[in-house]
C-alpha cells in the first residue's frame, strides 16, 4: 500500500503541529511544514523579490504570509522527495492551493476546527525547545521540569510571533487568505473536518481514523 497524501488545515494553535508529528510518526510520512522551513531561514536575503520585507523573518514576526514564490519553490523541493506526506501550514492562500494541485493529489484533507479564544489561550501559553522543536504548553502541556525541555534538557523559549497582538494578526490573516483554501477542499473525498478542542489525544484518534478511511 502505498504512504498517504494528507493535509492538514486549521487556524495558528489550532493543533497541526502537534498532530502532524503523530501522523508522521504512525504512517511513516515525511512532515512538510513551511513554518519551521522559514524559521530555520529566517535571515535569507529575499530582497530581490521587492516585497515590504527582504528577509522571512519580517513577515513573520509581523505575522504576514511570506511572499508566495518563497514558500512554492520550499514544498516543491520537499514534495519532490516525499514517499507520502502530511502538509502542514501550507497551503495558505487560494494560488498555493492552486500551486499544490497542479503537483500532487492528495487523499487525505483534514480541517482541524478551534474557537477564536481556544486559539489564543493556546498560542500565547506554548513554549519550543530552540534545540529539538518540541512543543509545550505552560497550563496545556507543561514539561516535567519548569521551563526545561524533557527530551534534550533545552530552556524552553516563545515564539517570537506568540504574543497576544501577533496572534491576533495572524488570525485576521487566516479569516481573509487561508478560510478560503478550506471552501476550496470542502465538499471533495478527501476532506474531513475534526473537532480539534479535544485533548490531544482525543484529536488524534479522530485524525488517525479519518487517515485510514481515505487512504
Ligand atoms: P507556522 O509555523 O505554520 O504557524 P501557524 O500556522 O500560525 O501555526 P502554529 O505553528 O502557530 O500552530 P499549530 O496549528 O501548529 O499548533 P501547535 O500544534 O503548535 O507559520 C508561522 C509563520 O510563517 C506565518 O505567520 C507566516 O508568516 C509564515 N508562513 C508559514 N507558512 C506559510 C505559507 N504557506 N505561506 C506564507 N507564509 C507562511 O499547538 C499550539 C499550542 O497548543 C501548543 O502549545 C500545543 O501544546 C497546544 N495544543 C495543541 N493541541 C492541543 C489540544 N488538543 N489541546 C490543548 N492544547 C493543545
Amino acid at each position: 500500500m502505498s504512504k498517504p497524501r494528507v493535509l492538514l488545515l486549521g487556524a495558528p494553535g489550532a493543533g497541526k503541529g502537534t498532530q502532524s508529528s503523530r501522523i508522521s510518526d504512525e504512517f511513516g510520512v515525511d512532515h512538510i511544514t513551511t513554518g519551521d522551513a522559514l524559521r530555520a531561514n529566517k535571515g535569507m536575503d529575499i530582497s530581490e523579490l521587492g516585497f515590504e520585507f527582504d528577509t522571512p523573518g519580517g513577515f513573520m514576526d509581523a505575522g504576514e504570509l511570506v511572499p508566495d514564490e518563497v514558500v512554492n519553490e520550499i514544498v516543491v523541493t520537499a514534495l519532490g522527495n516525499a514517499d507520502g506526506f502530511v502538509l502542514d501550514g501550507y497551503p495558505r492562500n487560494i494560488e498555493q492551493a492552486e500551486f499544490l494541485d497542479e503537483r500532487t493529489e492528495l487523499d487525505a484533507v483534514i480541517r482541524l476546527a478551534v474557537s477564536e479564544e481556544e486559539l489564543v489561550d493556546r498560542l500565547t501559553g506554548r513554549r519550543v525547545c530552540p534545540e529539538c522543536g518540541e512543543t509545550y504548553h505552560v497550563e496545556f502541556d507543561q514539561p516535567e521540569e519548569s521551563g526545561v525541555c524533557d527530551e534534550c534538557g533545552a530552556d524552553l523559549t516563545q515564539r517570537e510571533d506568540d504574543t497576544e497582538e501577533t496572534v491576533r494578526e495572524r488570525l485576521r490573516v487566516f479569516a481573509e487568505n487561508t478560510e478560503p483554501v478550506i471552501d476550496h477542499y470542502a465538499g471533495t473525498d478527501a476532506y474531513a473536518e475534526i473537532d480539534g478542542e479535544g485533548t490531544p489525544d482525543e484529536v488524534w484518534e479522530d485524525v488517525r481514523g479519518a487517515i485510514e478511511q481515505r487512504a
